[in-house]
């Protein structure tokens, strides 16, 4: 039996141990037809109830409306801060972005390089540390989309509502909490996620999108840039991601078999509470970096009295079989992604070892 450690890695993340045992059973031969799925001909008749299961799947899991294409690209979830602007901005029109966290930082640089893009609110002076509410947030009148990010991944800071922006297209990068709770599909007109946290394996981003925008792409766009020209061809404009869409369809199916989004929101909640606890209850030793009303339930970031000890922590935990604990390069501190196929068993182990650390050290 090979031994599996908790692996608290931020993306790539733990994958549903099923998911990994059904693709390494299916590996040399899948279905039966001699053959790996990643020898398999894209247009095949073998691939092809793959790729329309993966889509199947999270049409049912996110409930998305038939005028909605999901669409399984490359480039990651960082193409998409570049082709959103590339599509829907042009230079003379203005679109929104409002910054909690390192990655609405890079999108809207990208997106400055099309159009206008304005910064319409900041956490950025405070540290990241917490999401605007819904009053707080002043659109501009003419803004072609407004850009946010629901779940910021490396300061583990989390929107706890779904944006409205009175009739403005709203684009959301939900890359770290997509499937980790129900979403309302129909206020977004762009919802984007890289796979590699709750959906899948990385190298595959799953964009969902709204008929009436692939109506304002550019007729000259670059065809690979061209999310048109991509729902037209099915997300088979060239050779897709077959190995990591495979792998979507696996994790969307033990998803549905769990209970869906709603039943996994419920097991996040639970998982997250254990870990805040235990922070709120060290005297101070271990301090959440988010404000309380914005914490993630995915990304659990928090900091010890010292760098060292904070090294130390991180260091010592992976000797004990809980591991990726170590805080992004770009913030420090200690992060605990807790993705749904994270155990609620590795968040008990790391709870306890956090007791023990700060008992020696505190
Ligand atoms: C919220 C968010 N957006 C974007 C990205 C970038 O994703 P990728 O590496 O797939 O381009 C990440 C990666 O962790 C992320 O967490």
């Amino acid at each position: 039996m090979v031994k599996r450690i908790f692996n608290f890695s931020a993306g790539p993340a733990a994958l549903p141990l099923p998911v990994l045992e059904k693709a390494q059973n299916e590996l040399l031969s899948f279905n039966g037809i001699g053959m790996s799925v990643m020898e398999v001909s894209h247009r095949s008749k073998h691939f092809e109830p793959i790729l329309t299961g993966a889509e199947t799947n999270l049409r049912a899991l996110l409930n998305v409306p038939e005028n909605y294409k999901i669409l399984f690209l490359q480039g990651g979830a960082s193409l998409q801060f570049s082709m959103i602007p590339l599509n829907f901005l042009a230079k003379n029109e203005t679109a929104d972005y409002i910054i909690t966290g390192a990655w609405g930082k890079k999108a809207i640089v990208e997106a400055k390089k099309c159009g206008n893009a304005k910064t319409i609110f900041s956490t950025e002076n405070e540290g990241f540390r917490s999401v605007p509410s819904q009053e707080e947030l002043d659109f501009s009148k003419d803004a072609k989309y407004v850009h946010y990010t629901s779940n910021e991944t490396i300061e583990g800071v989390e929107f706890k509502y779904e944006l409205e922006a009175g009739g403005i297209p709203v684009v959301c990068d939900a890359s770290s909490n997509i499937l980790s709770k129900p979403f309302d599909i129909e206020k977004y007109a762009l919802i984007y996620a890289g796979a590699q946290k709750n959906i899948g394996p990385s190298g595959v981003c799953v964009v969902i999108i709204r008929d009436d925008l692939l109506e304002k792409v550019p007729e000259e766009q670059h065809s690979m840039l061209d999310y048109r020209a991509i729902a037209k061809n099915d997300s088979m404009l060239n050779t897709p991601n077959t190995w990591g869409i495979y792998l979507i369809k696996l994790t969307t199916e033990w998803l549905i078999e769990k209970g869906g989004v709603a039943a996994m929101e419920k097991i996040n909640r639970e998982k997250a509470q254990i870990l805040y606890d235990a922070i709120d209850a060290s005297d101070g030793f271990y301090r959440g970096h988010a404000a309380k009303d914005a914490r993630s339930l995915m990304n659990v970031t928090f900091n010890l009295p010292s760098k060292d000890l904070e090294k130390q922590f991180a260091a010592k935990a992976a000797e004990n079989r809980l591991d990726g604990l170590k805080g992004h390069r770009s913030l420090g501190g200690i992060r605990a992604s807790i993705y749904n196929a994270f155990p609620k068993k590795g968040v008990a182990a790391l709870v306890e070892f956090m007791k023990d650390f700060s008992q020696r050290n505190g």
